[in-house]
């Protein structure tokens, strides 16, 4: 979609997106939609790798800005909110799109997960949401909304995707367990679970290609599926539209989720 034909819903709103890697990152394709749907950004990146991308949308949607945080670091989640305080003084909408496991974890079998790589994995995927949360919360006195990038593995077993399934499934329950803390002070917080697409954090799952081609061959949706379709349902999450939706984990994968056969299309009734 280009700029100019996406619907203007965050004007006036300041949206901090986390997570953004490269241009192939979920989290640079929500900020896309955000800034085009007329959103300041204000984006949160790991470490000075990431400027190179986050500039090209600092120059096409003026004002917004970059900043480094890494969230294993409690004193980056503290500048953080500090420099938001700052630079914006109140924050809309808040993209958690942020998580990591140690590549051993994601080839050997799940019953190998050791202490250490659960630890890892949890901290970064699943306690990085409500740190992050608990600091930005208090920069939306009017409300606002919050969401987590997850997927089907919080669920479903997938082969090879192992302690970062487990981890999603803590991110999904803290998404409405942080709901139920924040709907008093009308702060939304959702999940949005994304298909498999093709990015830096996919490559460390092994059998990522097979999550892939099985999407693609037998979601009920013959479409092709791309991060601008998670970042379209970042925008409504945004936006008001969906102000009476919180503690929800939304699917985005051309309804992939609703299958309980992985069989071609062709096969399919109807
Ligand atoms: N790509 C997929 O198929 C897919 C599907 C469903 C959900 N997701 C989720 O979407 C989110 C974004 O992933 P992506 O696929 O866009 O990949 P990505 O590699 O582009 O993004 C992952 C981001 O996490 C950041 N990160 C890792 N450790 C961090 C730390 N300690 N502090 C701060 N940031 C840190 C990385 O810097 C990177 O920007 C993740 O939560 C991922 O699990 C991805």
């Amino acid at each position: 979609m280009s700029d100019a034909a996406m619907p203007q819903l965050l004007v006036g709103k300041t949206a901090v997106v986390m997570g953004i890697q490269n241009d192939f990152s979920i989290a640079y394709h929500i900020a896309e939609a955000f800034g085009a749907a007329g959103a300041r950004l204000a984006m949160s990146v790991v470490d000075e790798r990431p400027l190179r991308y986050t500039k090209k949308l600092e120059e096409r949607y003026p004002g917004s800005f970059t900043f480094t945080c890494n969230v294993a670091n409690d004193a980056d989640l503290d500048a953080m909110q500090e420099t938001l305080k700052r630079e914006c003084g109140t924050v809309d909408a808040y993209v958690h799109a942020v998580a990591f496991s140690p590549k051993e974890a994601l080839s050997a079998p799940f019953a190998q997960t050791t202490r250490e790589q659960w630890q890892i994995s949890l901290d970064i995927s699943s306690y990085s949401l409500v740190a992050a949360a608990q600091r930005i919360a208090p920069l939306m006195p009017d409300g606002g909304s919050m969401m987590a990038l997850t997927y089907l593995g919080a669920d479903r077993y997938f082969p090879g995707y192992n302690i970062a399934g487990v981890a999603k499934a803590a991110l999904e329950s803290s998404v409405r367990y942080l709901a139920g803390d924040f709907g008093p002070r009308l702060i939304r917080v959702n999940g949005i679970s994304s298909g498999p697409l093709k990015t830096a954090a996919a490559r460390g799952i092994d059998r990522f290609s097979d999550m892939y081609e099985t999407l693609a061959g037998s979601a009920p949706l013959a479409r092709p599926f791309h991060q601008s379709d998670v970042a379209k349902t970042a925008v409504f999450l945004a936006s008001d539209l969906s102000a009476a939706i919180t503690g929800e984990v939304i699917f985005v994968d051309n309804g992939y989720h609703i299958m309980g056969m992985s069989i071609p299309r062709e096969e399919f009734g109807g």
